[in-house]
């Protein structure tokens, strides 16, 4: 079981999340930020934290949400791990509820 970093977290990265989490796994991307599914270890702390309500228990994503799962793991072992709150992207708030944001994501390649 993981949680997981979904569509929402797209163009805003809050960042939030991070600071909470007691075993580091979060992995920072360019403009999206994904949970290590091997670390995470179900504790929930994170879902509440998040401002654009992306965080959600790998066993509550809707039918859009699911690819997600494996894009956290995939992305997981390829970004750097953050743990400190740096703020969220300049237009984060613009972003902040725009459906179907998977088209932006930035895998930094
Ligand atoms: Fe970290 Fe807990 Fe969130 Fe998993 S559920 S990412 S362990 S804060
Ligand atoms: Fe993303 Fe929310 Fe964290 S927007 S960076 S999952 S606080």
């Amino acid at each position: 079981m993981t949680f997981v970093v979904t569509d929402n977290c797209i163009r805003c990265k809050f960042t939030d999340c991070v600071e909470v989490c007691p075993v580091d796994c979060f992995r920072e991307g360019p403009n999206f930020m994904v949970i290590d599914p091997d670390e995470c270890i179900d504790c929930a702390l994170c879902e509440p934290e998040c401002p654009a309500n992306a965080i959600h228990s790998e066993d509550d994503l809707t039918e859009q949400q699911k690819p997600f799962l494996a894009l956290n793991a995939e992305l997981s072992k390829k970004w750097p791990v953050l743990t400190t709150n740096k703020g969220g992207l300049p237009d984060a708030e613009q972003w902040k509820g725009v459906p179907d944001k998977l088209q932006y994501l930035d895998r930094g390649e």
